[in-house]
């Protein structure tokens, strides 16, 4: 059996070297190892990419359901914004059967919340899915410095592409059996999902059930197993996560609900106010919205939908099939039909600007691995106490003499002066 002390000895020494310079940014060419999530569907400006970049970080588009057209102008605003380096993100498991029985069923289930939202009956005729081919195309064409993949393996033939482009890839497992197949397919960085993660939950081997491993289970695991290097993913929400991640011998995370609440999050102002609200429990797997699971803070559609969601079609016809609806839920403001993607740790989202948060995460880091001194408090420890007392407390503190005498007889709490009558027997 292992002892201990050789399981920590093996893990990366981040005392020894620089904890911000790892596999990931060296390959890279990004200052801190720090990826930020793509997020389809809105969330993932260009701006929030851009900002994320240009803070030392990887922004990271996301490109799944966009035609080749909309990513290119998507890669444009980007490029117009930053000169750092930044990726894009892609489907790679290939869009689910058309199943018309499905589609139907589909239908009628969101047929009562389209007429809540004042939609007609039928969605819009589901629009021609995007190629993964010419989405491709698009990547290789614009040179990033890497492609991201969630949902499975991009053929071999791909990555070698990517690689002839010097496109660095990264793909996503959520158990130790899909980031073996990730390596054998040639990938340079696998990304661990863990449980707690927010959006779509990347699984492709067995269920998804199967697939919900913890981060701080996973990032050891598979860093145990795999001779690539591991992005940790899911519940990293500060400078905690990051040194907890490195520790367990990542190098580099991955953040997607903490950049949900900032400025340049395209994010709806209700879904971002739920969002600080929320807590652990407050989320829960739904494949209602897209037609493959993913966290969700819970709302109306995700806890109705629940007991149907076999019934429904798969990614993403279903988010095809969701499309207006959605997009009605957003324009009257109404969370309750919104698909709410947040992780676990969602309570701890703040509002501030991208790079004021990851600056705010690198100075923390820095402060826990002791490569710097924590602030100098800026009121000494009596006056935090004592901070917000009412002027009597305080006297009563400073004074303790002047405290009201328990031997003034009146002053005495007795069971008639606090209310307490006695009933006769
Ligand atoms: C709003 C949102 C959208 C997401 N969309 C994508 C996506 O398009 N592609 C992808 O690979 N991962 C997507 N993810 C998952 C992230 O890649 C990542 O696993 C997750 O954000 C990490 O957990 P955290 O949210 O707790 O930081 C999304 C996550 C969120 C919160």
């Amino acid at each position: 059996m292992q002892n201990p002390q050789q399981a920590v000895s093996r893990t990366p020494s981040i005392a020894d070297r620089n904890w911000s310079q790892t596999a990931l940014t060296d390959r890279l060419g990004i200052r801190y190892p720090l990826i930020q999530a793509p997020m389809a569907g809105g969330p993932g400006t260009p701006q929030l990419v851009a900002a994320v970049s240009y803070a030392g970080g990887l922004g990271v588009l996301a490109g799944s359901d966009l035609q080749p057209e909309a990513l290119r102008r998507a890669i444009a605003e980007v490029r117009a914004l930053t000169d750092r380096p930044f990726a894009i993100n892609l489907a790679a498991g290939g869009p689910a059967k058309i199943d018309p029985t499905r589609i139907a069923r589909a239908r009628e289930l969101l047929a009562p919340y389209r007429s809540a939202l004042g939609l007609s009956p039928d969605p819009l005729v589901p629009p021609e899915l995007p190629e993964f081919e010419q989405q491709l195309d698009v990547v290789l064409e614009s040179g990033v410095a890497a492609a991201s993949f969630i949902f499975g393996v991009p053929d071999p033939v791909y990555l070698d592409l990517l690689r002839e482009a010097g496109i660095a890839t990264l793909g996503t497992a959520t158990h130790l059996l899909e980031a073996i197949v990730l390596e054998e397919s040639g990938v340079d960085f696998v990304i661990a999902q863990g449980a707690e993660a927010g959006g779509h939950r990347g699984t492709f081997v067995g269920h998804p059930e199967q697939g919900l491993v913890g981060t701080l289970t996973l990032v050891p695991l598979l860093a145990k197993h795999l001779k690539v290097p591991i992005v940790a993913a899911g519940g990293i929400m500060d400078g905690r996560g990051i040194a907890a991640a490195r520790l367990l011998g990542a190098a580099g995370v991955q953040m997607g609900t903490a950049f949900l609440t900032t400025p340049e999050s395209g994010a709806h102002p209700a879904y971002k106010a739920l969002l600080q609200q929320g807590s652990e429990i407050a989320t829960t797997l739904s494949r209602a919205f897209t037609g493959r699971h993913g966290r969700v803070l819970r709302n109306r559609l995700s806890d109705e939908l629940r007991a149907h969601e076999a019934e429904l079609p798969g990614f993403p016809l279903q988010l095809f099939l969701t499309q207006d609806l959605r997009q009605a839920a957003a324009e009257q403001g109404l969370t309750d039909f919104m698909p709410l993607w947040a992780g676990q740790g969602c309570h701890l989202c703040e509002d501030r600007p991208a790079a004021e948060l990851i600056a705010a995460w690198v100075e923390q880091v820095e402060e826990l691995l002791g490569m710097r001194e924590p602030p100098e408090p800026t009121i000494g420890a009596a006056e935090w106490i004592t901070q917000g007392l009412p002027p009597e407390a305080l006297e009563a503190l400073e004074n303790p003499e002047a405290r009201e005498s328990p031997e003034d007889p009146d002053a005495r709490a007795t069971p008639e002066s606090i209310g307490f009558t006695q009933q006769p027997a």
